[in-house]
């Protein structure tokens, strides 16, 4: 899976995660056959899901399975922690909650399906920073990685939108989602959305 691949890719140099809604368990499973973990804490405040990582992590011994909800049980020595496949609103509800433990956190992955604008705004509230940012396709669907640091940021508008690096960046993933995203807008045919239309198309450097 290429969405949960490009995950691993920003938990070095650290060696404890939680994955928060695990679910299958496989990112901590592809982060302990790539080398890059020794211990995890695999959390789902569902009794199904964990299971499903408890069976594919059956052989992986550093892994302590929580069910819980969100950061409640979070273990302090957990240095990274990620949260992936569930909307925006999910992941900054969860994090809201708990928002003090994140002080013991060295970092926080996150790739919300939808509404990444709320993680991004989230982290602007909350003395956090983007560290980086990468858009993947897997399947005709668009992924947003976003990941945070202590730090402190301002995010501009378009910024909380599109993500202060892949709007600097601009690389062929940023322009292939965001000309998708136009295309469906303007087949909408309605004015309401003459806002977005033209907010992209500046963004992708359009001229009418
Ligand atoms: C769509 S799955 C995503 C699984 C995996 N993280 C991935 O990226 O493929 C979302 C998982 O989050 C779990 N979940 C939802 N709300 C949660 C919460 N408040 N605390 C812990 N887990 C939660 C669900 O039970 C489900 O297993």
């Amino acid at each position: 899976m290429k969405r949960i691949e490009e995950l691993t890719n920003y938990i070095a140099p650290f060696k404890i995660i939680a994955d928060i809604g695990c679910d299958h368990g496989y990112l901590i499973k592809l982060a302990f056959d790539k080398g890059l973990i020794e211990k995890a804490y695999a959390i789902d405040n569902k009794i199904g899901p964990l299971d499903n990582a408890k069976k594919n992590l059956s052989d992986y011994q550093n892994v302590t399975f929580l069910l819980s909800d969100g950061l409640d049980d979070l273990p302090l020595d957990t240095e990274v922690i990620v949260l992936s496949g569930m909307g925006g609103a999910l992941v900054t509800k969860i994090l809201e909650k708990n928002v003090h433990k994140l002080e013991s956190v060295n970092r926080i992955i996150i790739e919300a399906n939808r509404n990444s604008e709320l993680v991004r705004k989230f982290g602007e509230e909350h003395s956090l920073t983007i560290v980086s940012e990468k858009i993947i396709e897997e399947e005709d669907i668009f992924y947003e990685i976003i990941v945070l640091e202590k730090g402190k940021m301002q995010l501009n508008p378009l910024e909380i939108k599109f993500g202060p690096v892949l709007l600097k960046d601009k690389d062929d993933m940023f322009i292939k989602k965001w000309t998708k995203q136009l295309a469906i807008y303007i087949d909408k045919k309605t004015n309401k959305l003459d806002k977005e239309i033209k907010e992209i198309k500046d963004v992708l450097n359009y001229e009418d």
